[in-house]
């Protein structure tokens, strides 16, 4: 059984926010949410989130989450009493095990929490690791032998403690039953008048329990974020990190150091993305597609060999194969694009279908539309969706062709094969395999003359 106690009621003063610190993003997402998801990993019994400055903007964060319990720690008078708030609510079970970890702490991997729950034997863990400037964390005391005797507070060291470079991440991990009986005898007689959890470690010494150390895979992970100037540090770690992985999953960046990923991102072979893009939400690109710089994509699927080029726009797209899409295309929610269909410059799809091969290339609307194969919509063409209060469907049968500055004002049918003459105003359905167009005739007035300014 295993309780995870996440230490979230601080008040990150430093960030000069009237959002609680633990709400603040790291890679699109709070460090909170950063937190439980790798919480989660480690199939806890329970969640348990130490809440207090913010308390209600915390909670109602995370209300749609299950398996979350919350407490609440006011006044905050240490990482000690914010773990005894906890205790009533912790699986009481002999064998369970608490693990603490901060909210201000995004990203601590769950291999290295594994690692941390397998030293500890039995008995308690800490996560520490070495720092070439300890300044302000906690020190671990060892003996000849290299036994952890104890944690001492930066504040209460001695000059001699201050030269160890070993720090105190903070994380640890205890037998639950043990940790309760600890917490109720932590006492505040030191520099901060707080209860520190760190003292802990020296009464599971006096009892002759083991105290087992583990460190970080990598050292970003267990950087914490009390600045804006920390949270915008750890950002371009956490991005680095990410575009690492996606290198050593074969895919192409053309700068590592100019990518944001804030969520997921699925690639295939031979993809290859351009500088300045953002990715958000789940997103999805099959074999050997190319995105152009300065692209954003949220919540969107790409199919093989597509290309998008350069300042495109897509959220909650489908792309089918071997698609051209943009410069400087927005597919909004509800865009789905066939294969080999092109999409080019300044054309907005939304909530709408085109089908295999056909092509908007520059300056449309398509809203609320199904549009079938081959088809080609001009320039300037816009589907009149909207009459202000309700949308409507426009229908655009298979090898129609759009001429430019064409409007279909919905609901109307474009027939097969159909053609709609240039600057046609469409207000019924136009018929299958016919030229239709609604055009004033051209005149010429013979013998007119441009007006001269009167004196
Ligand atoms: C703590 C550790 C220190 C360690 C350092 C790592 C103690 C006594 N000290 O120091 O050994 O090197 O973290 O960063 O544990 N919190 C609460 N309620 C409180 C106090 C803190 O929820 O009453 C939360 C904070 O929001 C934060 C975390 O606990 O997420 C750590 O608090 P912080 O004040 O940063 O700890 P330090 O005193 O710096
Ligand atoms: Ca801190």
């Amino acid at each position: 059984m295993l309780n995870i106690v996440i230490l979230a009621a601080g008040l990150g003063k430093r960030m000069q926010s009237s959002l609680p610190k633990v709400l603040h993003a790291v890679a699109g997402k709070s460090m909170l949410a950063h937190v439980i998801e790798n919480a989660r990993m480690l199939e806890p019994s329970r969640i348990v989130v130490v809440v207090g400055h913010g308390a209600d903007a915390v909670k109602a964060a995370f209300a749609h989450e299950a398996g979350l319990d919350f407490v609440l720690q006011s006044p905050q008078q240490g990482t000690g009493h914010a773990v005894m708030q906890a205790v009533p609510v912790l699986d009481d079970d002999p064998q369970s095990v608490t693990l603490v970890l901060y909210g201000d702490v995004p990203l601590v991997q769950s291999n290295t929490l594994r690692n941390l729950l397998d030293a500890c034997g039995g008995g308690v863990a800490i996560l520490t690791e070495k720092l070439s400037d300890p300044t302000g964390y906690g020190r671990i005391v060892r003996n000849g032998s290299g036994q952890v005797q104890r944690i001492v507070e930066h504040k209460d060291a001695t000059a001699e403690e201050l030269t160890l470079n070993e720090v105190n991440t903070g994380i640890l991990a205890a037998p639950t039953a043990r940790l309760k009986h600890w917490l109720s005898q932590l006492r505040n007689d030191n520099a901060q008048g707080e209860y520190y959890l760190t003292d802990i470690i020296g009464m599971a010494v006096a009892e002759g329990i083991s105290v087992g150390a583990a460190h970080p895979s990598a050292s970003w992970e267990t950087l914490g974020v009390n600045s804006r100037a920390q949270q915008a540090q750890l950002e371009r770690l956490w991005q680095a990190e990410q575009a690492r992985r996606l290198l050593d999953d074969g895919v192409t960046l053309a700068d590592p150091g100019r990518f944001d990923l804030r969520g997921t991102l699925q690639c295939g072979r031979d993809v290859f993305i351009d500088v300045g893009c953002v990715f958000e939400g789940h997103v999805v690109l099959e074999d050997g597609v190319r995105v152009g710089p300065h692209c954003v994509i949220r919540h969107s699927h790409v199919g093989a060999g597509t290309f998008i080029d350069a300042f495109s726009h897509l959220d909650n797209a489908r792309i089918g194969q071997s698609a051209r899409i943009g410069p400087y295309a927005r597919l909004r929610p509800g865009a789905d694009i066939g294969d080999t269909a092109h999409v080019g410059n300044f054309v907005e799809i939304k909530n709408s279908q085109l089908g295999k091969g056909s092509k908007a290339n520059h300056l449309a609307y398509i809203g609320d539309a199904h549009v079938g194969e081959r088809v080609n919509i001009g320039a300037g063409t816009i589907t009149c969706n909207y009459d202000g209060v309700n949308k409507f469907q426009t229908v655009i049968e298979d090898d129609v062709f759009i001429g430019s500055d064409t409007q279909l004002v919905a609901p109307v049918r474009v027939g097969k094969g159909a053609t709609l003459g240039a600057g046609t105003t469409l207000t019924k359905d136009a018929p299958a395999g016919q030229l239709t167009l609604s055009r004033t005739r051209q005149q010429t007035v013979p013998g007119w003359q441009r007006p001269v300014k009167k004196s």
